[in-house]
């Protein structure tokens, strides 16, 4: 089939690419799209060239399929124009991940809420994702109540100009600044834009968001999200108040039988989750799991997932196999 890749020359969409390969992914003609400036140069795909289209050039090529990650701006402007020719989209942005008429799916956990009447479909936000994949088995065992997150996110999570910034500032070059402050030997609290009540954007995409995937309001989020000079995935340290109280040893066992979750959990080996592990691989890595002995059936864990994977291309790609397979283009 038809697929558009638009913003084929970024950070997720370059991982897109390589996803599809990986996964052999039905494809008669591939519809590479970026920027204008990027508009006729060329990019490799299953060792062939393929020219980059511009935007309306794609729109009348009428993809069965688009999976756009080139910004917010762009998807909110563009989506709904492959939509009315009759092109599924699968949105890695922001732009439609809240709005109550697109669904927001993490395949493990709603892809069968899908139907041919979704013609734009988000991908949730790369640290929602990892959260709530190892979130969904427990909350559906045990209930959440609270939970509270601190982030620790890869330098990809933002683009090809941060990873820039932080090679540059490695080896001592003048550049580009994606960040207002240097990344290098650095923390910086602060991923996306502040909001109104303090907290940043990323911050709440990860309270919101896993609400409405799980289709639950009965529980609640706190987020802090922090930008360290790594790349190869996102990190998070989750305390979740359960209304159940758990068994460590079930809750291991669980994890464990979860598809898409590796389990790093043991201390005697110095066995744990590391962006340096997760990185190029799919799956949501989950480790160092305790009881917060502070508080009553609450858990403390560490998740670990490559952003530019599970996080963004391969969570779009299982998506758009699952549209494939149920026969929803
Ligand atoms: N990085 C992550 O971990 C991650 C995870 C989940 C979601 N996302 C989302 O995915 C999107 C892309 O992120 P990224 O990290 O890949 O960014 P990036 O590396 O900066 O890449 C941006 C891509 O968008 C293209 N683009 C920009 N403006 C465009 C326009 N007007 N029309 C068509 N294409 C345009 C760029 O093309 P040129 O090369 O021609 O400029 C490039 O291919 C963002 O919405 C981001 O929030 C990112």
């Amino acid at each position: 089939m038809k697929i558009a890749i638009v913003g084929a020359t970024g950070m997720v969409g370059t991982v897109l690419l390589k996803v599809l390969e990986e996964r052999n992914f039905p494809i008669s003609q591939l519809l590479p799209v970026a920027s204008e400036k990027s508009v006729g140069k060329e990019l490799t795909y299953k060792g062939k060239k393929h020219k980059i289209v511009s935007m309306l050039d794609a729109i009348a090529a009428k993809p069965a399929i688009a999976i756009f990650s080139a910004g917010g701006g762009t998807s909110l402007e563009w989506a709904p124009k492959f939509a009315e020719v009759g092109t599924t989209v699968v949105d890695n942005s922001s732009a439609w991940r809240m709005d109550a008429t697109k669904k927001l799916v993490v395949p493990e956990i709603n892809a069968s809420t899908l139907t041919k009447e979704d013609k734009i479909i988000a991908n949730p936000n790369c640290s929602t994702i990892q959260m709530v994949m190892a979130l969904a088995p427990l909350h559906d065992k045990y209930k959440m109540k609270r939970v509270v997150v601190s982030t620790y996110q890869s330098v990809s999570g933002t683009g090809v100009k941060a990873v820039k910034q932080m090679e540059n500032e490695q080896n001592g070059i003048k550049g580009d600044m994606a960040y207002p402050y240097p990344i290098h030997q650095n923390a910086i609290p602060h991923c996306d834009v502040f909001e109104e009540n303090g907290y940043t954007k990323e911050e709440m995409k990860l309270a919101r968001e896993p609400q409405k995937i799980l289709d639950d309001r009965s529980f609640s989020i706190s987020a802090t999200a922090v930008r360290i000079p790594t790349s190869g995935g996102h990190s998070e340290s989750v305390n979740v108040e359960f209304i159940e109280d758990f068994d460590l040893a079930e809750i291991r066992q669980i994890l464990h039988n979860t598809q898409g979750i590796t389990l790093q959990d043991n201390t005697d080996t110095n066995t744990y989750p590391m962006p340096i592990y997760a990185n190029g691989k799919d799956d949501v890595f989950v480790g160092r799991l305790r009881r917060d002995e502070t508080q009553q059936n609450t858990l403390n864990m560490w998740i670990v997932s490559d952003n530019l994977r599970k996080g963004a291309a391969t969570n779009a790609v299982q998506i758009a196999e699952y549209l494939v397979e149920k026969e929803l283009v």
